[in-house]
């Protein structure tokens, strides 16, 4: 295997936290990696709702923050929730003079949607559900004029090098199929921004490359995962039979849109005093128990958008129309789909993981900002915030920003690409074991099928990065024996006291679990 070596920070992904943090980074030189197109194939792109921020006069970080707790069921950390919080009109201002197009009242205000568990309107947009693809696009645009950045498109990362205990580069492979001989290089820092795992799940609202190679990377390289169980399901995925489900965004709640069974029922007001504003795992429960039952739900926004939603919310009508479904004149189909890995990466105040050497943002991180529930539109906001806190950290330790050569690769032969059929097995075992309602049982089965899987396929790194983050999700929910916010165990439906623990896992940890439910399965 060939080794370089470059004076570059190594950023791994090119989602929000990777584009923003680069920009941070400059004039440091960066090399960024992405195996799609800059600004193609991450969740960020696709984010629909928008940045929640405290920017309304009647508004403040203060109640922001509270809600952000009260939504995260007794496990969010409030200094983190404190402190996220109030920068995050910082940000705002920060991505519209980096030129993001947010939707602005006639006074110059920013328009607010109002979306589940927020108890004002609080999320800036664009566009209606525009806001993930315009700030990409503002941003990537930057990148790309940025000279102290490399970007490197069509390579993926397989694996991090360690040495020492500290993390020292990465091992990266062409992203396409056929076999391989992978190039190691080594650089000053990485940072890991790669997204989460959503596609690890048979129904996704998350891109396709979106399957848990992040967190996979860095459990592999020995990593303490925190709260890998807690994986967030959207109510209102597009129930059209895609994949991945388009999003049909809450924000659309938030304007009045409402649920009803193939009875035509309002359920979620027999449920939940917020009814389908209640926090965000309530409604999904409520949206799968109903499609469970067979009685079809389906979001109604014909009362309250009429026509408007064509002009408020294109990329779902969009959605909707390439379906043959017409939201101005039917109801839109909906299921609860995988949306946000809330767990991840353990990281500390400045995105430092366990490991020395290696930073995560985003959704590939853990923060202590999200608790067991993540309050809508936290997302973008929580990347945004530790993007430049992880950039700030890794420039302290750099020597003052000179000009670097650009890194050169040799030619690389192509990554092994996960055999479609195991993937496919993957993700039907973790929707059936643990999607939105587990059990012990269902979830010891998981777990033996995962070992299963990834001996089938022993030699391909992607593979073993998927397999390393679903074994950390059903080790997880195993061994929280409780019901928590997004994590549901029908087995113990109730949350053992008000308050309760971050879950911490090695890989090494959640392997020996899947080894006892191999020997002794369901
Ligand atoms: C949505 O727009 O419904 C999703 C927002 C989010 O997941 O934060």
């Amino acid at each position: 295997m060939q080794a370089l070596s470059t004076d570059r920070v190594i950023i791994i992904g090119a989602g929000l936290g990777a584009l923003y943090a680069a920009l941070a980074l400059a004039p440091h030189p960066v090399l960024m990696i992405s195996p799609d197109p800059l600004g193609e194939g991450a969740s960020s792109a696709w984010a629909q709702g928008g940045v929640a921020a405290a920017m309304a006069q009647h508004d403040s970080a203060a109640a922001h923050a509270a809600d952000t707790i009260r939504a995260g069921a007794g496990t969010v950390d409030p200094r983190v929730a404190a402190a996220v919080t109030a920068e995050a009109r910082r940000h705002i201002l920060d991505l519209t003079d980096l030129g993001t197009p947010f939707d602005r009242t006639a006074e110059g205000g920013y328009v607010l949607s109002r979306e589940a568990a927020h108890s004002v309107a609080r999320v800036v947009r664009v566009k209606g559900d525009q806001a993930g693809a315009e700030i990409m696009r503002a941003l990537a645009l930057q990148v790309r004029a940025t000279p102290s950045i490399q970007v490197m498109e069509g390579v993926l990362a397989s694996a991090l090098l360690r040495a020492g205990g500290r993390v020292t580069g990465v091992e990266l492979m062409r992203a396409a199929t056929g076999a391989s001989e992978p190039v190691r290089l080594s650089g000053p820092a990485v940072l890991l921004a790669g997204g989460g795992s959503g596609g690890l799940f048979e129904v996704t609202t998350n891109p396709p490359r979106i399957c848990g190679q992040a967190i996979g990377l860095a459990a592999r390289a020995g990593a303490v995962i925190r709260d890998a169980e807690f994986v967030q399901f959207h109510p209102t995925a597009i129930d059209v039979g895609h994949d991945p489900a388009p999003l049909a965004t809450e924000a659309l709640r938030g304007e009045g849109a409402v649920l009803r069974n193939a009875a035509g029922t309002r359920f979620m007001t027999g449920v939940h005093p917020d009814a389908e504003l209640a926090p965000r795992d309530v409604v999904a429960r409520a949206v799968f128990a109903e499609w469970q039952a067979g009685r079809r739900p389906v979001l109604d926004t014909r009362e309250v958008l009429g026509a408007a939603i064509l002009d408020s919310f294109p990329a779902v009508a969009q959605a909707c129309l390439s379906a043959g479904v017409d939201p101005v004149r039917q109801p839109i189909p909906v299921a609860a789909a995988a949306h946000y890995h809330i767990g991840g990466a353990e990281t500390d105040a400045a995105g430092g993981a366990s490991l020395p050497g290696l930073w995560v943002c985003g959704e590939a991180a853990s923060t202590g900002l999200h608790g067991a529930n993540r309050l809508a539109s936290n997302g973008l906001l929580e990347a945004l915030v530790y993007a430049r806190r992880c950039a700030g950290a890794i420039a302290a330790g750099l020597a003052p920003p000179a000009v670097s050569e650009e890194v050169v690769l040799p030619d690389l032969a192509p990554a092994p690409a996960p055999d479609p059929a195991l993937v496919a097995r993957l993700r039907r075992a973790m929707t059936a074991g643990a999607g939105v309602i587990r059990t012990a049982e269902a979830l010891r089965r998981t777990l033996a099928e995962i070992a299963a899987l990834e001996a089938a396929q022993p030699d391909c790194a992607p593979f073993a990065n998927m397999t390393a983050t679903a074994t950390l999700i059903v080790a997880g929910a195993l061994l929280r024996e409780e019901s928590r916010g997004a994590h549901f165990r029908s087995d113990f439906p109730q949350a053992a006291g008000e308050t309760g623990q971050s879950s911490r896992l090695t890989l090494v940890e959640a392997l020996e679990i899947r080894a006892r439910a191999v020997r002794a399965p369901a």
